[in-house]
């Protein structure tokens, strides 16, 4: 089996194509950096520049399935114009893809699994979420997943089914969201955001890359919540976090308007909550390696 990566050089991306690996998947590459073209047996680095509509069209040659990363980091803050480049990203590595995808009469490529974000989910305490809840949020996230979502949906269009996993907070030990959390806790400063209530959908990087090969594995379609079985506050995030370092945690709960003022509208990642199921992907026989906090936590950081 072969697949197509685009976004591969990432942060998930890396761990699906290690994963892709381990199950004696190949993989081709799409990358807008020419440096990071490699062309080893089974893992094989093409060229795009989604922006232009530009794609090595060798790229699809043997190809099964299509898993889409791609797209501008939403760590960085969201001016108006960096909005746009978000958004913009997004859409144009789709239809960069597509374009040149229709034009390849020969291909064997029958399903698309794309990348999404909880952040589709409306902020709530209350609510559990699965992957049928609609509207989609009214913040900048629901704007961002639901432009993406549709536009992977046009894949259809060409006879490929399509797939989506929604990913909550992805845990790493080198890159994203926990070794900012646990530098602060490991200079004993530490503290949890707002009232700390927000519920977190936490996922291990190496589940999450198991959810992606399982989804081509077993052609499943539609949408997927990636995230782990037991979403936890983001209280009890920042007290397992100094737990598993063996740090104390005496600082006051770092208030919203600091990190409003600190990051701007991106403080959302930080203080909205979204408690949402894994209920689906289980029940298509997925097993998960980390399925609570404490184990994953010790398994990234001690
Ligand atoms: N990490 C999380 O917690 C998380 C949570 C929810 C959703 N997601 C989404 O999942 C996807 C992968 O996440 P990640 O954390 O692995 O992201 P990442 O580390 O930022 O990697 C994304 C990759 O996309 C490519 N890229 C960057 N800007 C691009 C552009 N303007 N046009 C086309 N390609 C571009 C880059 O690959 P090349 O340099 O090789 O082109 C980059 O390596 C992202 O779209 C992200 O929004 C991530």
């Amino acid at each position: 089996m072969k697949v197509l990566i685009t976004g591969a050089t990432g942060l998930i991306g890396k761990e699906i194509v290690k994963r892709c690996h381990e199950e004696h998947i190949s993989v081709h590459y799409l990358t807008t950096s020419k440096e990071k073209i490699k062309s080893d047996d089974n893992y094989k680095g093409f060229y795009w520049n989604p922006k232009e509509d530009i794609l090595d069209a060798a790229c699809f040659q043997g190809v099964d399935a299509i898993i889409n990363l791609a797209g501008a980091s939403i760590a960085k803050r969201w001016t108006k114009s960096y909005k746009k480049t978000i958004i913009e990203s997004r859409v144009q590595s789709l239809s960069c893809l597509k374009n040149a995808l229709s034009k390849v009469e020969d291909h064997h490529i029958t399903q698309i699994v794309s990348a999404s974000a909880i952040g589709f989910y409306p902020d709530s305490f209350t609510k559990y979420y699965e992957e049928s809840c609609t509207p989609a949020s009214p913040t900048f996230l629901g704007e961002v997943t639901t432009v993406w979502e549709n536009a992977v949906d046009e894949f259809s269009d060409l006879g490929l089914f399509v797939s989506k996993v929604r990913i909550g907070l992805v845990l790493d030990d080198k890159e994203g969201a926990l070794p900012q959390m646990v530098k602060p806790i490991k200079l004993g400063l530490g503290s949890a955001f707002g009232s700390g209530d927000q519920w977190q959908s936490w996922i291990h990087i190496y589940d999450l890359s198991g959810i992606f090969v399982h989804l081509i594995q077993n052609e499943l379609e539609g949408i997927y919540n990636g995230v782990a079985p037991n979403p936890i506050t983001n209280t009890e995030l920042t007290k397992a976090i100094a737990k598993t370092l063996n740090k104390p945690l005496f600082m006051p709960n770092i208030p919203k308007f600091t990190m409003k003022l600190a990051l701007g509208e991106m403080h959302i990642l930080l203080f909205e909550s979204q408690r949402v199921s894994s209920k689906k992907i289980e029940e298509s026989v997925f097993d998960f390696t980390y399925s609570n906090i404490h184990p994953a936590l010790e398994a990234i950081l001690v």
